[in-house]
Order: C-alpha cells, then structure tokens, then sequence
C-alpha cells in the first residue's frame, strides 16, 4: 500500500498475544494517521507495553497483522527503524558515559553528526546537563534523555511507553511541554501510553482505552464523553439520608449512585443548569441538608469506571 496522507501509518488488525496462559491481547484492532497523538489508556496489565513492542517489532502476535507506512516488518526492519522513534518503560544508559556523550553514541548509530546531539539537547532542555554523568540524573531528567534519543532521527512516527510514569507534577509538564512544541514543528505522530488520564486529555488527539488486552473504546475525548450516557455530573454529601427526597420523576436525572461510606451522592444530570434549582428546591422542601456541592464535566476516569467497575489508578 503507498505511504500518503490519508492512509493510516499504523495498522493492527486483530492482534492476539499469549503468554502462558495469560491473555495479554485479544483481537485488538488499532490505525494511527499521520501526525496523529494517540494515548493508549489502561491500568497495570491492560496489555500496552505488549502491544507498543508488537508495533515496534520487538515482539510477534500468535496471530493478526501489522503494518507500518504500509509495510510489514519482515523484510523492511531497516527502513522501519529508520522512520520510528522509541523510548522504553524501562530504560537503562551506560551510567559511566555523559549526557552528550550517551546522544552520541545512539546519533552513531543512524551516523548522525554533532550538530544534531546540540539540537537535541535543545530540544529536550538538558543544554546545562550535557557533561553530568547519567547515573547522576534525576527521574525526569533520564525521561528528556530517554526522549531526545528516540528523537535522533526527526521519526515519523514516536512510540513512548509511560513516559511520565513516577515523574513529579512538574517533571511531567516539561515533558509534556516538549511533545507539544513537537506537535507543532515537526509534524510527528505519537502513540504514548500512560495510566494519567490527564496525560491523554492534555497531549493526544485520540485516546484509545483498553483493558485486558481489548479495545474498550477509542476516539477524541469529546466523541468519547458523547457516546457516554450523559456528560454533566452534580455530586454533594448529605447530611441526613433519610430525608433524601424522591427523585423519580425527573427527567433530566439519568443515574443516581451513592457512596455509602460517605453518603457522597453522584447524580448524572442532562442539563446542570436548568435542573440544579429545582435539585436545590426539592431538598430544601424536603428539610435534606447538603455540603460539598459541585458541579463538572464527566472525565475520562468516570467513562473508565463505567466501563469496568474500576478506577484507571488502582
Ligand atoms: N514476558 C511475559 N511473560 C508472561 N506474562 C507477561 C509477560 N509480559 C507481560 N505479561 C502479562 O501480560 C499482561 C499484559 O502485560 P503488559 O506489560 O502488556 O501490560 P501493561 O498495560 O503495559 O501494564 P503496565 O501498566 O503495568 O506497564 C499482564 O497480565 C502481564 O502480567
Ligand atoms: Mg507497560
């Protein structure tokens, strides 16, 4: 298939993986276009890192197909490579060798020059760091190494595996920072995974959710909360429960749920605005006091919950 702008860059067709008995993916079907950000979201196991390494060509599936800028990997591993940039979960440098030193020797690989280790240090704010050993780097300041490598080469295509994992709120704004400027100039795609659903939401395109190695659901955040039953949540604590008013024949009020631990009640509401003041009428009638109240937006971790009984985080 010829590479062009319309055509997905990567393609996984039915994508199953086993290990032993444990099913890491099932029939997991994904495209990215060009220039696409794309979060793979889901919880420890969900089968990301096995996925990414399977796009990657680091690992076979037992069974369906991959293509990247239209090419299956055997037979184009050295044109692929040329094209994609990675970065691993886990990654590990030669302590003993420098910042620009560690640079160089991966722009080797792709006989890249100097100038290009210069950009990259740029690109990935460690100008200041080039001469400190890499054993001596902070976490973050290992991710902006781990990323300015998988950058080298100005890929088509960057595939980074929890790139802000364990970072600090500010350790991960600087590497969100960087993506973005690299949105912008270069034209780039992303696939990134991550269990941050703020990270999904702040950097990427489309978000693709999955949990145990399927496919939940995938698209822009805004399709995402469109297909979900309603998208405005009112939550407040009640006081005393047993004054808590009949709400049945309200129908803007899709879904009530209760924390009974904290009498904490999750109404999901059509239309905030024109039910809260009948919401606040019916309990101040009813005698039932309220404290905490708010109103938002449904989140990403609200569809994640509905979808599996679970948090993204636990
Ligand atoms: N080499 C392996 N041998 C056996 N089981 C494995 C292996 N690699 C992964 N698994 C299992 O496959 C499933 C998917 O693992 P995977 O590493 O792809 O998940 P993940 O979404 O990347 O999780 P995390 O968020 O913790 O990185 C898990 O149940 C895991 O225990
Ligand atoms: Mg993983």
């Amino acid at each position: 298939m010829p590479e062009s702008a319309n055509q997905p860059i990567v393609r996984a067709l039915n994508i199953h993986k086993k290990y032993k008995d444990v099913v890491a993916l099932d029939g997991i079907e994904i495209e990215i276009m060009p220039s696409e950000f794309t979060a793979l979201l889901g919880p420890n196991g969900a089968g990301k890192t096995t996925l990414v390494e399977i796009i990657e060509g680091i690992q076979l599936p037992d069974s369906g197909e991959i293509t990247l800028f239209g090419k299956h990997w055997i037979g184009n591993k050295d044109e692929l490579y040329r094209q994609i940039g990675l970065s691993f979960q886990e990654t590990r440098f030669e302590d003993k060798l420098t910042v620009a030193e560690t640079l160089k020797l991966f722009a080797s690989f792709f006989r890249l020059n100097n100038a290009r280790v210069d950009e990259i240090l740029n690109i990935v704010n460690l100008e200041e760091k080039r001469k400190a050993y890499v054993m001596n780097l902070s976490g973050g300041q290992r991710q902006k190494l781990a990323l300015g490598i998988a950058l080298l080469n100005e890929p088509k295509l960057l595939i980074l595996d929890e790139p802000t994992t364990g970072l600090d709120p500010t350790a991960r704004r600087e590497i969100w920072a960087i993506l973005h400027s690299l949105k912008k100039k270069q034209g780039t795609a992303m696939i990134l995974t991550s269990h941050y659903m703020e990270e999904a939401e702040n950097l990427c395109d489309k978000i693709i959710i999955i949990d145990k190695g399927k496919v939940l659901a995938k698209g822009t955040l805004k399709e995402l909360i469109a297909d979900s039953k309603t998208s405005e949540i009112i939550q407040f604590k009640v006081n005393d429960r047993s004054l808590f008013p009949d709400f049945s024949s309200f129908n803007d009020l899709r879904e009530i749920n209760w924390d009974d631990s904290t009498n904490l009640v999750t109404m999901n509401v059509d239309n905030t605005s024109a039910f809260l003041p009948e919401l606040i009428a019916k309990l101040n009638n009813a005698g039932c006091k309220i404290s905490e109240l708010r109103c938002r937006y449904v989140t990403l971790d609200d569809l994640f919950i509905r979808m599996t009984g679970r948090k993204l985080t636990d």
